[in-house]
């Protein structure tokens, strides 16, 4: 965890006014490239799908698109797991399941098929960024809708002013910063 958050310190690029006036946009892209910061933070992640033991207790590893997806796919792998996708609406070919949130202006909707995690499966949720926490609230939303079991949300970076933790309940949250 050392390693991860020290590479988050050095990776991890404050942009101002991106992508509108008076958002500091974290841009990860220098972390991603980085192969010692990556496999740092994917293992991090990956821990939260574990027990104190070491032993994987997922079976599978969601990630939102779209740079949820970035890191949940190395981290199922690391855990032995299988990667599924939740998705933007309107991009997934077979039937799914849809959970629409609010956004500052709007609203966005977030799909998940039907089979994509079996019932009394147990999932954990991945994604870049906790912010207002609406993305991970509605990916848990769609795994429930599935009838599998959510055991967790692994984040890089908590935007803890924005109260992103009340609005996902009470599912055990890892953010290997909180900022
Ligand atoms: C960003 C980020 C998280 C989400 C966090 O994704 O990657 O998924 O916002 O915000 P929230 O907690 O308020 O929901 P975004 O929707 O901008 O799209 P992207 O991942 O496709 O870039
Ligand atoms: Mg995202």
């Amino acid at each position: 965890l050392d390693a991860a958050r020290e590479a988050l310190e050095r990776l991890v690029v404050d942009v101002p006014d991106f992508p509108e006036p008076g958002v500091v946009f974290k841009d990860i892209t220098p972390l991603l490239a980085d192969h010692a910061g990556l496999s740092a933070v994917v293992e991090a992640i990956a821990d939260a799908g574990r027990d104190a033991d070491g032993a994987t207790v997922v079976d599978k590893v969601v990630g939102m698109e779209a740079r949820g997806f970035i890191l949940a796919a190395p981290v199922a792998l690391a855990l032995g797991a299988g990667f599924v996708p939740v998705r933007k609406a309107g991009k997934l070919p077979r039937g799914a399941h849809a959970v629409s949130y609010a956004l500052e202006y709007g609203e966005a909707t977030l799909e998940l098929h039907h089979d994509a995690v079996a019932p009394g499966e147990r999932v954990l949720l991945v994604d870049d960024v906790l912010a207002t926490g609406g993305t991970v609230r509605a990916a848990r939303e769609l795994v429930e809708a599935c009838g599998a079991t959510p055991v967790g949300v692994a984040v890089l970076l908590e935007l803890g002013f924005l109260a992103g933790r009340d609005a996902v309940g009470d599912l055990p949250i890892h953010s290997i910063a909180v900022i």
